[in-house]
């Protein structure tokens, strides 16, 4: 066998070989090795090149061809066999990442509004869409918003009946407490009002914590409220009772009938409690009622002149009502709890299912 056709045997061998060496490579990492070991500048194809030397003129050129025909051919297998590895590389990642899209989705635990905060936003909504502005007022208060301002002097007997819890602080002398009732944001709604130069009419409702020194089986010693007042000129009981019937009945989400029953308050002139027709046993008599068909839900009146006069009010012009009420008591009514501590517990059964 002449040395060329020795030469070209050995390349034959070496491209059967590299083929079946790339043919098997099990990665890229392992294919790029094979490369650099066959056909890099210190690889086996050039190996054989060393070897021209001996070769004759004409025989060289033909060596060269034949080498850079199998180059060309492994450069293509290699080409072919990196694009293979590849798609298989990208297969395994996908089915690695699969997820089941069938599968239910993870449920978020979801909180709730507390059901005395949905009863304030129900209440404070209500007479927002009858034009009342909402207000709030601070809970912790000055003796002369809280009393005095709303026509309750020092020595008044309704003073010690507020079971009012009293504050080291004063401001500027004045005694400070946590606030009795809502009533208060009369006084400061009003002031602003008249401070800012306008004139009545002015529409109110002001939803708030008050506090009082009195905890059993009906009381808390902090509650919520919210204050209804309108003044302008003109305004009557009529619009009172108007104002209450509808509020009530939106609130309840059915025709009831209410009452007033003539009472006292010191900042309303006259006063009025507010019963409405017992919603568990429609006026029959039960013993939610106590047997009478009426149960007394808010407190109200036509806002005494005195207190109007405290923010400068004029009363030869203005006259308004005003009324406040409880309410935990009217969302017990509305949904039949029948313990006012289920809503301090936060026993999480209650909450869930009152949860909205
Ligand atoms: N502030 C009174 C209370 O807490 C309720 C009320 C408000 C009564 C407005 C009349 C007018 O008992």
């Amino acid at each position: 066998m002449s040395d060329i056709d020795a030469m070209i045997a050995q390349l034959e061998s070496i491209r059967q070989q590299a083929q079946q060496d790339f043919a098997a490579a099990a990665d890229s990492e392992v294919l790029t090795a094979l490369k650099v070991k066959y056909l890099g500048k210190k690889g086996e194809l050039t190996g054989v090149l060393k070897g021209v030397g001996g070769l004759s003129v004409e025989d060289r050129p033909r060596i060269g061809q034949v080498v850079n025909t199998i180059k060309a051919e492994l450069e293509q297998v290699i080409e072919a066999r990196a694009a293979e590895l590849g798609a298989q590389a990208d297969a395994a990642r996908i089915h690695a990442e699969r997820i089941d899209v069938s599968l239910p989705g993870r449920v978020m635990p979801r909180g709730a509004l507390h059901p005395v905060q949905q009863g304030l936003d129900e209440m404070t909504a209500i007479f927002d869409r009858m034009g009342f502005m909402i207000a709030e007022g601070p809970e912790i208060e000055t003796e002369f918003h809280n009393f005095d301002a709303l026509n309750i002097p020092p020595e008044h007997p309704a003073r010690a009946m507020h079971d009012t819890f009293f504050l080291r602080d004063t401001e500027n002398g004045e005694p400070m407490l946590l606030r009795t009732h809502t009533s208060p944001v009369q006084i400061r709604a009003m002031q602003r009002f008249v401070g800012d130069g306008h004139e009545p009419p002015l529409a109110v409702v002001a939803p708030g914590r008050v506090y009082r020194c009195d905890s059993d089986v009906t009381h808390s010693p902090m509650f919520h409220q919210v204050e209804v007042f309108k003044v302008d000129r003109d305004v009557s009981m009529a619009h009172l009772k108007g104002v209450l019937q509808y509020f009530l009945s939106a609130y309840f989400e059915q025709e009831v009938p209410i009452r007033l029953r003539p009472h006292y308050f010191p900042f309303t002139e006259p006063s009025a409690e507010v019963d409405i027709g017992c919603v568990f046993c429609a006026g029959k008599g039960c013993r939610i009622c106590k047997g009478s068909g009426w149960i007394e839900v808010l407190g109200s009146g036509m806002i005494h002149p005195n207190v109007l006069k405290s923010v400068n009010i004029d009363t030869s012009i203005y006259s308004g009502f005003a009324f406040g009420l409880g309410v935990e008591r009217l969302v017990m009514l509305k949904h039949g709890i029948p313990d006012l501590r289920l809503f301090f517990e936060n026993d999480v059964r209650f909450l869930r299912r009152m949860g909205a």
